[in-house]
């Protein structure tokens, strides 16, 4: 027989040794190892009853009253050590991932649109609020909708103009977007309000010129369009993307596809046309080609000259960023050099 006592001291020790044993420990998963050598079925909590035979059966319910306050007990314990483990474990995660919300911030550097895109989309947000609906047409031309039937034919010396790349006797990379006119002519009936940019391909290549360049072409066809309609078009174009102060002037020139033609200039941005190095001291700066769409070429597309008429022009997207942003050699606007780009951004 066992006595009582003796068995206190094994209750005892077993309390000692959960205190002990639990001392050291830091995270909620050795505690939770820990806990069931004690409090599982088989620990060392439960293998305290297997005394109860040699306790004297005066004696055994106070022992196991003393068993089962110690299993209190604990319980007890373990679940104050696990919550106080866990609280531990969640202020590390928090001090290790703490953020400083005062901290500088890293500066994200981003890229910008390519001037000629930026071009690109001003003349079209210009246009588009006047009306004009885009139309884009293909590189690849056919010669009757590259010259043909913009009255320029075959031996034609206004072929000349224009440094044609062949593909083959009458395929062309087109070398002006003006064939856009044709198709558009061909599909639909006046009132045309379109506006057609493009890349567009020439055998020239200068400080000015380049093989591969973007145009923008413009067709208004409708009863009663006159010079004057032009003239107020790109008086109001030429302000939004040159400035309030821009003046325009027209000269004549000469176009197949345009009877009369005209070259229009506007007023020096940088002198206010004074005359400087920049407008070579005229105070004036070309910036594209216009006309009034040439009978011919109506009639070429079915579109009877005797009731409509029409103006259109083609801009050199790249010679307005040029002058816009006062680059002086096209190649800068091929390179992709970014101290170049970098410095060009209008939005
Ligand atoms: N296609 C001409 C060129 O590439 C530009 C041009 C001039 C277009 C007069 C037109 C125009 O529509 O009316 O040089």
């Amino acid at each position: 027989m066992a006595n009582l006592e003796e068995l206190q001291k094994k209750i005892a020790s077993v309390r000692k040794a959960i205190q002990s044993e639990s001392s050291g420990l830091s995270d909620s998963k050795t505690v939770y190892e820990l806990r069931k050598s004690f409090l599982d079925k088989a620990g060392r909590v439960g293998q305290l009853m297997k005394y109860m035979k040699e306790v004297d059966p005066s004696q055994r319910a106070e022992f196991g009253k003393q068993v089962n306050e110690l299993k209190g007990w604990a319980l007890d314990y373990f679940n104050s050590l696990d919550e106080k483990m866990r609280k531990e474990e969640l202020n590390r995660i928090y001090e290790r991932e703490k953020i400083d919300i005062t901290m500088p911030s890293h500066i994200r550097s981003h890229g910008n649109l390519h001037p000629v895109t930026q071009v690109r989309n001003q003349l079209i947000e210009v246009f588009s609020g006047m009306g004009f609906e885009i139309y884009e047409g293909t590189e690849v031309e056919n010669d009757y909708y590259n010259f043909t039937a913009l009255n320029t034919p075959k031996d034609h010396p206004a072929r000349d103009m224009q440094d044609t790349f062949y593909l083959s006797p009458e395929f062309v990379l087109r070398t002006q977007t003006s064939s856009a006119q044709i198709h558009v002519m061909e599909n639909e009936k006046p009132p045309i309000k379109i506006l057609s940019p493009g890349k567009v391909f020439r055998s020239d290549d200068d400080a000015t010129h380049s093989p591969m360049f973007s145009q923008m072409e413009g067709l208004v066809v409708d009863k009663g369009i006159t010079l004057g309609d032009l003239q107020g078009m790109l008086d109001v174009f030429v302000k939004k993307v040159f400035g309030q102060e821009t003046r325009t002037r027209l000269r004549p020139s000469y176009f197949p596809f345009t009877e009369p033609s005209v070259e229009v200039d506007v007023s020096c941005f940088e002198c206010g046309g004074k005359g400087c190095s920049f407008c070579k001291h005229t105070g004036w700066i070309e910036v594209l080609g216009a006309g009034i769409v040439n009978r011919k070429v109506l009639e070429n597309c079915g579109i009877d000259p005797d009731v409509y008429s029409g103006f259109a022009f083609g801009i050199g997207i790249e010679r307005v960023a040029m002058l816009k942003y006062g680059i002086n050699n096209i190649k800068q606007l091929f390179e992709s050099d970014l101290r170049v780009l970098n410095q060009i951004n209008d939005r």
